[in-house]
C-alpha cells in the first residue's frame, strides 16, 4: 500500500523502507523483507526486497549506554547516552536522500516495545525523536501494533504514549482478543486517497484476501471491542499493569535476572549468566526454553525469545493469577539457577 501510494502521491521512482534492528512484522515476503531478525529472515535473502536497517534502542546492551545497572530499575531508566542511536537514524535518512535523491517512503516501527527482538522497550522520547526526523524528511510512519494494540501498553494504542500518529497502523491479535484470526490495516486519508479515482483510472487497491472482513471474525472483534470499552478499560488495564509490576518485583533480587522490561500489561525478563557482566547464556544452553518449560509444569504458559521470558497475561487475569505467575517465576528461576550452578561445578 505504501509502495503504490508513495509512487502516486509523492511521485517516487523507487520507494524505499527502513526498520530498526531485530524488527519483526510477520512471515509473508513483504513482512519478512521489513523484518531484521537474522535467524528468521536470512534464508530468504534472495526473495526479499531491500530494506535498510537502523540501530534499535536496546539500552541494556547498547554500546553507547554509559549508565550502570541499578537494582529494581529497568535499563531504559538507568541509561545514560547522547541518543547516538537517533543520530544514526538521522544519518541513514540523510544518506538515503544523498544517494538516491529520494527520502525513505516509510519508516516501519513496532512502537513502545519490540516483541520478537526480545521485548525491547523504547526509552521515553525515542519514538518522538525518530518520528520527528521521519516527518521532517516527509517519510510516512508505519506503526506495527500487532502486539501492542488494543491497550497492551496502557492507552488503546502504543503510539498514543508518544503522541506521534502513524500514517499506517497495522493491527491484529488484540482485535478479536485472540479468539479468531482478523487483522486490519488503517491508513490516513492521504494514503487512502491514492486508491480513489474514476473507474477508468484503475487506482483500486487490487489486493484482497479470501477471508477479508470474515463475518464471524468481525463479530468476535465487535464483542472484544465492546469488552475493551466496558470491562477491560484503560483504568482496569492500569490496575493489571500494577499487578504485573508487583509480580515481577521479587525477581530483581535473582542473580540470573539481568533486566526486566515492562510496558503496561506486557513484559520481558532477560536472564543472564552473570548479572554484573551482563553475560548472556549461549543459545545452546536453552536457558529461556528451560525456564518456560518449568513454568508450564507449574501451570503458567509463557514463551521464551532466546534468553528473554515473555510475560503477557490476558486481560481477564485476576490478582490470584498474577500471584501464581510471581511465585512460579520465582520457583522456576530458583531451580534454573541451582541446576546451572551444579552444571558449572561439575565442569
Ligand atoms: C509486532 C508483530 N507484527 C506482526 C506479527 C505477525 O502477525 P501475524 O502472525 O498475524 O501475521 C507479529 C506476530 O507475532 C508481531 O508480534
Amino acid at each position: 500500500m505504501v509502495y503504490e501510494a508513495a509512487k502516486r502521491k509523492k511521485g517516487m521512482r523507487n520507494p524505499g523502507f527502513i526498520s530498526p534492528d531485530s524488527a519483526y512484522h510477520g512471515d509473508s515476503i513483504g513482512a519478512v523483507s521489513l523484518g531484521q531478525v537474522g535467524i528468521f529472515h536470512q534464508s530468504f535473502q534472495g526473495l526479499l526486497f531491500p530494506v535498510d536497517k537502523f540501530m534499535n534502542p536496546y539500552c541494556y546492551r547498547c554500546p553507547f549506554n554509559r549508565g550502570k545497572p541499578e537494582p529494581g530499575i529497568s535499563s531504559i531508566h538507568w541509561k545514560k547516552c547522547h541518543w547516538e542511536c537517533v543520530d544514526q537514524f538521522q544519518s541513514a535518512c540523510e544518506m538515503r536522500l544523498r544517494q538516491t535523491d529520494e527520502a525513505y517512503a516509510a519508516v516501519v516501527i513496532e512502537p513502545e516495545i519490540q516483541g520478537v527482538a526480545g521485548m525491547v522497550s523504547q526509552p521515553q522520547g525515542w519514538l518522538e525523536k525518530i518520528s520527528m526526523i521521519a516527518r521532517q524528511q516527509n517519510s510516512w510512519l508505519v506503526f506495527d501494533e500487532v502486539m501492542t494494540g488494543f491497550g497492551r501498553t496502557g492507552p488503546d494504542f502504543a503510539w498514543q504514549n508518544s503522541g506521534m500518529m502513524p500514517d499506517i497502523l497495522c493491527l491484529a491479535k488484540g482485535l478479536t482478543g485472540g479468539y479468531l484470526p482478523l487483522a486490519a490495516t488503517l491508513a490516513t486519508q492521504e494514503i487512502f486517497s491514492a486508491f480513489l479515482g474514476e473507474y477508468q483510472d484503475q487506482k483500486t487497491f487490487f489486493h484482497g484476501h479470501s477471508y477479508t472482513a470474515n463475518p464471524l471474525a468481525c463479530a468476535a472483534a465487535l464483542e472484544s471491542l465492546q469488552l475493551l470499552r466496558s470491562t477491560h478499560t484503560q483504568s482496569h488495564r492500569e490496575m493489571l499493569s500494577q499487578l504485573l509490576k508487583d509480580a515481577l518485583n521479587p525477581l530483581w533480587d535473582h542473580p540470573n535476572v539481568g533486566d526486566i522490561r515492562q510496558s503496561g500489561t506486557i513484559a520481558g525478563i532477560e536472564i543472564v549468566r552473570n548479572r554484573s557482566q551482563k553475560t548472556p547464556f549461549h543459545w545452546k544452553e536453552k536457558a529461556g526454553i528451560r525456564v518456560c518449560h518449568r513454568l508450564s509444569q507449574l501451570g503458567v504458559l509463557t514463551r521464551p525469545i532466546g534468553n528473554v521470558i515473555v510475560v503477557m497475561l490476558p486481560y481477564c487475569a485476576n490478582q490470584a493469577d498474577y500471584q501464581k505467575l510471581s511465585s512460579a517465576l520465582v520457583q522456576a528461576l530458583h531451580e534454573f539457577s541451582s541446576a546451572t550452578q551444579l552444571n558449572h561445578l561439575n565442569g
